[in-house]
């Protein structure tokens, strides 16, 4: 965490801490000129040789182990929140209203980061809190992450679901449920609200065909996740638990009902009769079940925003994934709309700023028929991201669509870099100045 204009503002406003670096702040590390000591409480932790941090002198700062006495998150505020620079009042939930988010009344802006690890690698409360405050210092002000990890045997990191046989139990111990409290605490006292996505399509921590395997056998197609009634079924007693343990939690933006759903899946095949029909009567039944459950959030599909018109000479609009954006868009329990840009894996290569334009000018305007928030939720390229990304933010802020979270989040934690499969924004990048412009201009959007 970087000290910024509003911690000092905010250190003038309370003149008994001002000389103190407030918890969680940066008190030393190579090229830091700041205050050095930390406020009562709290101790000056060498996270690394550039950043040393003020830790809880309670905390042990450098083991993940969570604690066991974690207290439910809906009592949440922690007691750090009032020294947190960037954190808002935080209450009520977050709403739509035509194509906008709103929150207590107001404008509501979606803009931030993915995070997936930010809850799967046993990461310690100060890392936690680390990973968010490095977005927030960016002007984020929501994170998408994983709110699943399905295992069939156990090694040593977070999981929510394991599975013996076709008989799957939630964790609702210290690296289950509770990891995932203290990953909303962490948000929280950043200013930061989630996206939970409660499943993936593809097998990284397991997704659906960890449930089509572990219940139908193996060599199922993918698509039975879609439509077999027992692996429905499981899904939702998942649902079930995990969402039910956060209805009033206001930390959570809303549910994602899988990453990036296809037709097709790694293992096994695909049937021949899925097609786009399949994944939106799955998407009606599963975002129509959440709702009966929690009334307070916001459900979107978690879908790459593909179109459904055969014969389109470009990939993306064929249908050919089994995804219609815009049929899908009408599903009345489906709060707002998310699509993903990623020109390079989709046939674009040398294309991408023209690609990326016209992608977001299209979604923009499959919002504004449907009525219904649409957010860029994931978006990226390996070269030139720089100048790529300045032109695709403002194609966002200028079409009006209604937010955008970048794929993905870095930091530099007490073990050293986050995991960089080449997109990851650090906050010494050169992508970092970009994303924090981007965010002013689109919460000064009207
Ligand atoms: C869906 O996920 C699987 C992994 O289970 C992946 O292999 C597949 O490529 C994904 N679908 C598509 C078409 O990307
Ligand atoms: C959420 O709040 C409602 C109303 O106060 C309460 O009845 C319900 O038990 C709460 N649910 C959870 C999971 O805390």
């Amino acid at each position: 965490m970087k000290l910024s204009t509003s911690f000092l503002a905010l250190a003038l406003a309370l003149p008994a801490a001002w000389a103190a670096v407030p918890l969680y702040g940066q008190c030393g590390g190579t090229g830091f000129g700041g205050e050095t000591v930390c406020v009562s409480g709290a101790t000056c932790v060498v996270q690394n040789s550039w950043y040393h941090q003020c830790i809880p002198t309670t905390a042990a700062p450098t083991t993940a182990a969570p604690t066991t006495t974690a207290a439910p998150t809906t009592t949440a505020a922690p007691t750090t929140t009032v020294t947190t620079p960037t954190a808002p009042s935080a209450s009520g939930f977050v709403y739509t209203s035509g194509t906008k988010f709103m929150l207590d009344g107001q404008k509501f802006t979606v803009v931030g980061s993915n995070s997936y690890w930010v809850g799967l690698s046993g990461l310690s409360d100060a890392d936690m809190n680390k990973a968010f405050s490095d977005i927030a210092a960016a002007g984020g002000t929501t994170v998408r992450t994983w709110g699943f990890n399905e295992v069939t045997s156990n090694n040593g990191l977070p999981y929510y679901q394991s599975w013996s046989g076709s008989t799957p139990t939630v964790n609702t111990g210290a690296s289950g449920l509770q990891n995932f409290d203290r990953v909303i605490r962490a948000a929280k006292a950043n200013g930061i609200r989630l996206i939970v996505a409660l499943t993936n399509n593809w097998s990284d921590y397991g997704g659906m065909d960890v449930y089509v395997r572990q219940i139908l056998g193996a060599n199922q197609p993918h698509d039975a996740f879609y439509t077999n009634t027992n692996v429905k079924n499981a899904f939702k007693n998942y649902i079930k638990q995990f969402v039910g343990r956060y209805v009033n939690e206001t930390g959570i933006l809303g549910w994602e009902l899988a990453n990036e759903p296809r037709c097709k899946g790694s293992s096994g095949s695909t049937s021949a009769s899925c097609s786009p029909q399949t994944v939106t009567n799955w998407a009606n039944e599963i975002s129509a079940y959440i709702k009966t459950l929690d009334s307070n959030h916001l459900v979107a599909l978690g879908d790459e925003g593909f179109y459904n018109l055969p014969g389109n000479p470009s990939y993306p609009h064929q249908g050919t994934e089994g995804i219609d954006f815009d049929v899908n868009l009408q599903i009345s329990t489906l709060d707002f709309g998310t699509v993903h840009s990623y020109p390079n894996h989709w046939g674009q290569d040398g294309n991408e700023l023209k690609w990326g334009t016209d992608w977001i000018i299209d979604h923009a305007k499959s919002q504004d028929r449907a009525g219904k928030p649409v957010i860029l939720e994931e978006f990226g390229v390996t070269s030139n991201q720089p100048a790529v990304y300045t032109q695709w933010l403002n194609n966002v802020v200028s079409s009006g669509l209604a937010g955008d979270l970048i794929w993905q989040a870095g930091s530099r934690l007490s073990g050293g870099a986050t995991h960089n499969d080449g997109y990851a924004v650090y906050p010494d990048g050169n992508v970092y100045p970009v994303i924090k412009s981007h965010a002013a201009a689109l919460k000064a959007r009207a």
